[in-house]
């Protein structure tokens, strides 16, 4: 005899394939399991659902209706629960990947190498700060140069020995590599009225045979000022200010007379020796002084030859060579190690870039 089927039997399959259905879910780890659960339920030829519609036919006339319903509310109770159940799984799975994907910005970048000012090229900067908190403006000029700026215009008259004191390089006719940076004086003077306030960096050339403390190739710091009533004075304070800026409130300076063909009087300014301050040793040769630059009151041929009268208008200029600066300051022997680039040398100066 056929087994009775009725709606109490259809009711428990059901009720019973809803906690099978709700148990697998609850278990569900990943949507590839999901899928495998939706076709257990909709699946075209052996869904669940499929089926029992079909075993609909086989119940009593009057308890079809009630049937279908059950069979409906289990439809929308599953597609309601496996969607519930992707949306937790969609979401863990995108907290997974954000704390795997997670940037900690707190962390430090990585540190990269900057670079370094050349030591020459810093202290032209500390020299450039100080002269600019005086009120001085900063130029530059031609390192190709004609002989009449560099000499002649500077009161080196022709075939005078004075020439011969700084070796030159010559170019073509009467061109030349600078000797110095004082030729720019003579641009700056043509080119502006007084007054005038500059401090001129720059490189210049001779014809010298490198060892410790001769480059063919080094650079210089021009000074000038033209205004009325410049003095001697002026010249001494502006350098005793300069040298105490770079150099620290103890050292000391003495002028001492020299000769330069566009000055009048010249004068060789030392500095007490920064190692034995001014005890002598063997840095300063015994004597307590280092020789740094050489300075002077504009001679009044270089004015006229400018177009400045001599009589209404004085000025005063110095200069000093930038490497044996940083060799004062850094205490380096020799001054071919500016100029091979070994970074062993470069990196001691290291200092955050401004
Ligand atoms: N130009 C001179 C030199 O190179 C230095 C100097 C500059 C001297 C300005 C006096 C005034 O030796």
């Amino acid at each position: 005899m056929a087994e009775r089927f009725d709606l109490s039997t259809f009711r428990e399959q059901v009720d019973a394939f809803r906690e099978k259905i709700r148990a697998q879910l609850e278990h569900a780890q990943d949507l590839d399991t999901l899928q495998a659960i939706h076709v257990e339920c909709f699946g075209r030829q052996k869904g669940f659902l499929k089926r029992q519609f079909r075993e609909i036919g086989r119940l009593p006339t009057e308890q079809r209706a009630t049937a279908g319903q059950l069979l409906n509310e289990l439809k929308a109770w599953v597609t309601a629960a496996i969607e519930r159940r992707r949306r937790e799984l969609k979401e863990t799975e995108l907290s997974i990947r954000i704390e795997q994907e997670r940037i900690d910005t707190s962390l430090p970048g990585a540190a990269f190498y900057q670079g370094a000012y050349h030591p020459v090229l810093l202290v032209r900067r500390k020299i450039e700060a100080i002269f600019h908190g005086m009120g001085y403006t900063i130029a530059d000029g031609p390192e190709i140069e004609t002989e009449y700026h560099n000499f002649t215009a500077l009161n080196f008259p022709p075939e005078h020995p004075a020439r011969d004191t700084q070796d030159t390089l010559y170019l073509h006719g009467t061109w030349l590599l600078r000797t110095h940076t004082s030729p720019v004086q003579i641009r700056l003077m043509k080119a502006h009225p007084p007054p005038i306030r500059a401090i001129i960096p720059g490189r210049v050339f001779r014809r010298d045979e490198p060892d410790a403390s001769h480059s063919p190739v080094f650079h210089q710091v021009e000074g000038l000022v033209v205004d009325r009533d410049i003095q001697m004075s002026d010249l001494k304070g502006t350098i005793g200010l300069f040298l105490r800026h770079l150099f620290g409130p103890e050292c000391r300076m003495r002028f001492r007379p020299s000769y330069f063909p566009f000055t009048e009087p010249s004068a060789e300014v030392d500095l007490s020796c920064l190692l034995c301050k001014g005890e002598g040793c063997s840095a300063c040769g015994q004597t307590g002084w280092l020789e740094i630059m050489g300075a002077g009151m504009v001679h009044p041929n270089v004015l006229a030859e400018v177009g400045i009268d001599p009589e209404v208008y004085s000025g005063f200029a110095f200069g000093l060579g930038l490497e044996r600066m940083a060799m004062l300051m850094y205490r380096i022997p020799d001054i071919r190690l500016f100029y091979r680039g070994d970074v062993r040398f470069l990196r001691q100066f290291e200092s955050p870039l401004d």
